[in-house]
């Protein structure tokens, strides 16, 4: 196979799905009514969508059909336990606790180790942890690498945390720290690996000041590929080793299986603490579910536990990862300012330094964002100074940076899909100079981006 520079999507298609071509101005129409906010578009008036990673993969033959095995029995459904199985075998946490999505799990987690006063570090928080850290009145702190926050900065292991600067933040404050988060891959920092080195050293740290480590897992088999690829001593691992051993130098993790599950919805929390487990049993029960089903349906469980399955594949992995590099070459190839090297579920513009005429609090990314959606139809997301530039103290800053992710749905969209959003990132990028930043009319309190109301500026 190694002969051949092509590398093909390892599958075929089975059961299509119609996208519909639409025009300019029908385009228009549909963000003046969604108030210039993506989110707030209706699919249909979608072609190419790249908004999220997360529930938008296609599922395979085989987990339809384990899909037919689900059993709804309230407690101790037989698809409970495969699931079990499917998640030990990669994770052997003493507790697994089902969640309907990764949030579910975060909001569980913190409401029962956050509060005000305690400070959680990570490498960098995703939106959701982010704000259910926030919610529970803890305060969410970023320690990655320097390089992580240079968008053209090349580093094989970008989402490594900055240990000099947890160990210090342990040394002054290890009374206010509940947990040690990672965050696998490092989503917001751009999709960028950990390497196992950084984990240990991680884990050594914590074991000095006696805290738990807990990993936000949801792109796992993505960041072991790149460990695999890219680590000194790796490469002759199989996949499934490597995740053990991530999860051996972790205390607990929390997963959406929406990313690297293959699933289209769930998660878990996982953990050796028994206490700990058993406070959080209680919470589930309250808002999730039986801890046998935790908000998910038989049916879901069957699909996730033969979704681990699948993703550690390496036919599937390669595949992966080369194709996010496709996007990412053929952009840098054509000028575009694109996050270096490439990450493992997504592409990720700069768009301050794209548009360097619209200054952060004007939204760059935003202004991205949509001039991709009008002139081609292309759905990606802000994450930059409308994701995270509000506080909550009310103020408002630039982000660390604005970026405009192109996230690659799993399994779904094929080569020629990727070159004509290549022809569209080009196009837009040649007008740069004439694209206008937005204004922000209406905002709730938190998590503004996915609701709030824009106009353009003129
Ligand atoms: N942690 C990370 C790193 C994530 O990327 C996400 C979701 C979550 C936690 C929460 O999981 O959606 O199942 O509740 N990220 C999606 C995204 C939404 O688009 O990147 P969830």
């Amino acid at each position: 196979m190694e002969r051949w520079r092509t590398i093909i999507e390892p599958f075929r298609i089975h059961s299509v799905e119609p996208i519909r071509i639409t025009t300019r101005e029908e385009r228009v129409r549909a963000l003046e009514a969604a108030g210039w906010n993506l989110f707030g578009i209706h699919a249909d008036d979608v072609l190419i969508d790249l908004l999220t990673d997360s529930g938008t993969g296609a599922m395979s033959r085989d987990q339809w059909a384990a899909i037919q095995h689900g059993d709804e029995s309230y407690a101790g459904s037989p698809s409970w336990y495969r699931f079990l199985d499917a998640v030990q075998e990669l994770f052997p946490f003493h507790h697994v606790i089902p969640t309907h999505q990764g949030r579910a799990a975060e909001r569980i987690l913190f409401s029962v180790i956050g509060g005000t006063g305690k400070v959680i570090p990570n490498n960098t928080h995703f939106d959701t942890t982010r704000a259910n850290v926030e919610f529970s009145g803890a305060e969410a702190l970023d320690l990655v690498i320097a390089e992580g926050h240079e968008p053209a900065t090349v580093h094989p292991f970008k989402g490594n945390m900055d240990v000099d600067a947890l160990e210090h933040l342990l040394a002054e404050r290890a009374d206010d720290v509940p947990v040690v988060f990672v965050t696998v891959t490092n989503n917001s920092g751009g999709g960028q690996p950990v390497s196992l080195r950084n984990l240990k050293a991680v884990r050594a740290v914590c074991d000095r000041f006696g805290k738990p480590l807990f990993l936000d897992a949801c792109r796992f088999a993505e960041n072991a590929w790149f460990i695999k690829t890219r680590e000194e001593g790796q490469a002759d691992r199989p996949i499934p080793d490597i995740v053990r051993e991530m999860a051996s130098l972790a205390d607990g993790m929390t997963m959406s299986a929406k990313k690297d599950g293959l699933a289209n919805i769930g998660g878990w929390l996982a953990m050796n603490d028994d206490a700990l487990a058993e406070r959080c049993r209680t919470l589930e029960i309250l808002t999730e579910g039986f801890p046998t089903y935790g908000g998910l349906a038989g049916r879901d469980l069957e699909a996730i536990a033969q979704g681990l399955r699948e993703v550690v594949d390496e036919d599937y992995l390669h595949y992966r990862i080369v194709s996010t590099a496709y996007l990412g070459s053929a952009l840098d190839a054509a000028g575009v300012p694109v996050v270096k090297p490439f990450g493992g579920h997504a592409v990720y513009l700069d768009a301050r330094a794209l548009l360097p005429h619209i200054p952060p609090l004007d939204y760059p990314g935003q202004a991205l964002a949509i001039a991709l959606y009008v002139e081609g139809g292309i759905r990606g997301c802000e994450i930059g100074t409308v994701m995270f530039g509000r506080h909550p103290d009310g103020s408002e800053s630039p982000a660390a940076m604005d970026l405009v992710r192109l996230a690659i749905p799993r399994r779904t969209y094929t080569q020629s899909h990727v070159d004509y959003v290549i022809e569209v990132v080009a196009a837009v990028a040649e007008q740069a100079a004439d694209l206008r930043g937005f204004r922000i009319v209406a905002e709730p309190s938190q998590l503004r981006h996915f609701t709030a109301r824009f106009e353009p500026l003129t």
